[in-house]
């Protein structure tokens, strides 16, 4: 048999994943066996509405939280069980990150935001800061780029967010309700950048939402509910 297309291969394998909270005397169980495979290159929407264990799905995926119980593995890499240390390197060499407040650092300016990733990854100052004007041009905010966040409007830091996210490639983007604090009209601007920088770049984004109207950006739509994926749809992408 031929090896299957690069794109074919799953990044994020997910096998017999638990999650369970204390709470008080009880026990809440966020994520009941969640059996998952996401593909290199594809974007993938987990679904559902408040409550059914996005957040808690996404929080283990991106080794953020200890799952009860199953396996973790990203590019091969058994993440649910590394140490904290070796999981915040993982996460600073391997993954990116936009989030529904932005967390922009609101002492430093637009550029200096979207550099902090390759500052991690110890590229030199001069370097950095060419690479994150070149990425703030990209998504429109050339003209904000020495601002600070607060002088900026919440789609323009959340533009900034998205090119911080994928300055440095990395091998998964995450994103958990990356517009729930945008209007209509920004979400699509907001969605449609996201989108755009993973197919160019070929980058595996794992998005989460309630909104049925972000779904459709996705390749792969995984639904909860209660804890379960009850349904996975699957498109295949016309144009590459
Ligand atoms: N840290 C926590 N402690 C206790 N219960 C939690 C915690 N985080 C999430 N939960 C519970 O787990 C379930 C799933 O939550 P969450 O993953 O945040 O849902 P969603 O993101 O889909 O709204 C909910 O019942 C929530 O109350
Ligand atoms: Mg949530």
């Amino acid at each position: 048999m031929q090896d299957p297309s690069p794109r074919k291969r799953p990044i994020v394998e997910v096998r017999g994943l638990r999650k369970e909270y204390p709470l008080g005397d009880e026990t809440v169980v966020a994520l009941k066996h969640i059996d998952l495979s996401i593909m290199r290159g594809e974007i993938c929407c987990i679904f559902g509405t408040s409550g059914s264990g996005k957040s808690t799905l996404l929080n283990q995926l991106a080794g953020m939280e200890k799952p009860t119980r199953g396996e973790v593995r990203i590019g091969g890499a058994l993440i649910s069980r590394m140490s904290e240390e070796q999981l915040a390197a993982f996460r600073q060499r391997h993954l990116g990150f936009v989030f529904q407040s932005y967390n922009l650092l609101p002492s430093l300016t637009a550029a200096e935001n979207v550099a902090m990733p390759l500052l991690f990854r110890g590229v030199p100052p001069a370097q950095r800061d060419a690479a994150a004007r070149a990425m703030l041009k990209r998504v429109g905010l050339g003209h904000r780029m020495d601002h600070y966040p607060a002088q900026m409007s919440g789609g323009q830091q959340q533009r900034a967010g998205i090119a911080r996210a994928f300055l440095a490639r990395p091998d998964v983007v995450f994103a958990d309700e990356p517009t729930g604090n945008l209007d209509s009209r920004t979400t699509v601007e907001v969605m449609e950048m996201i989108c755009g920088f993973a197919r160019d770049f070929h980058q595996t984004i794992i998005l989460v939402t309630h909104d049925p109207e972000m779904a459709r950006y996705a390749d792969r739509i995984v639904t909860l509910i209660d804890g379960q994926i009850v349904r996975e749809d699957v498109k295949q992408r016309s144009v590459q």
